[in-house]
């Protein structure tokens, strides 16, 4: 299975039995997570995996699990998008390898300290001690429709890369992400923080935002397209009452001629 398989099957896991994943297992795993590219390569960032005795969680909406893997990064512009985009990587090829895993927005290391870094997320993963898969129709997500403003040709290309990023996992399944297409680019958006409980504390969008954009972007590899990320100057510089500006890609070749 590939991992733009895994966008469509895919669920978060928070049951896991304890066996133990292979030593050269964990190293592939170590490896992908080292190689992965984000939004932002320029960005440091640094990956710790570790078996549930070696260190104790705290906070809310924990799960249970044999190991969890912990993303740092330079805090910088870009830096929670870029971390998202990594980890859903991750996540995608443990998904493929036969792992679950279920991310720990409200979890929180006991020790944590990494200079100069911080920690921007943890995954809980391991075998399953529940269905790994979901079939598509059992997704809960908004439609299509609802997400996305079409400005212009709407063709395979925009719709598989939107369909992929419709399906991605985020912060309470709040789906925060907005979309405009036009004929040769996407434009994302994510809501503003929230100004009521849970959202004022763990602001995730930008997280979620990221993941989204892994989702196209593991798509525009499979699929041939040629993408690139951009933040453009026209859109920054306008004013939204309600959306952040996340980013462009923008489509570079016509594909769908192939
Ligand atoms: C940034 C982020 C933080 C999350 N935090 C938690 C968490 O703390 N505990 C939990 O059980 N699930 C957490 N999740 C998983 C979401 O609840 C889940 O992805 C969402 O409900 C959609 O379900 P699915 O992953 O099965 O498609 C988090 C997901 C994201 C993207």
């Amino acid at each position: 299975m590939t991992s733009y398989e895994a966008i469509f099957r895919r669920r978060s896991i928070r049951k896991y039995k304890n066996d133990e994943i292979s030593p050269a297992m964990l190293e592939k795993i170590e490896k992908f997570g080292e190689d992965a590219i984000g939004i932002r390569p320029d960005i440091q960032v640094k990956w710790k995996i570790f078996h549930k005795e070696e260190h104790q969680l705290k906070g809310l909406f924990r799960v249970d699990a044999p190991y969890y893997v912990v993303l740092y990064s330079e805090i910088c512009e870009d830096y929670r998008k870029n971390a998202g985009c990594l980890m859903e990587q991750l996540s995608l090829y443990l998904f493929t390898k036969g792992i679950g895993s279920c991310y720990q927005g409200g979890a929180k290391l006991k020790k944590d300290q990494e200079k100069d870094l911080e920690l921007v997320m943890i995954m809980a993963f391991g075998y399953p001690a529940e269905p790994l898969e979901r079939s598509y129709e059992d997704f809960r997500r908004i439609e299509l429709k609802k997400l996305v403003t079409i400005r212009g040709a709407f063709g395979k290309v925009q719709r598989k890369l939107l369909e992929a990023a419709r399906l991605a996992p985020s912060a309470m399944n709040r789906q925060p992400w907005r979309f405009v297409s036009s004929e040769d680019r996407i434009h994302l958006f994510v809501k503003k923080p929230g100004k009521l409980g849970y959202q004022t504390q763990q602001d995730f969008n930008l997280f979620d935002a990221g993941v989204a954009l892994s989702h196209m972007l593991v798509t525009a590899e499979d699929q041939w397209f040629d993408l690139e990320y951009q933040k453009l100057d026209s859109i920054l510089e306008k004013e939204f009452q309600n959306y952040v500006y996340v980013g462009s890609l923008l489509i570079l070749n016509d594909s769908e001629k192939i």
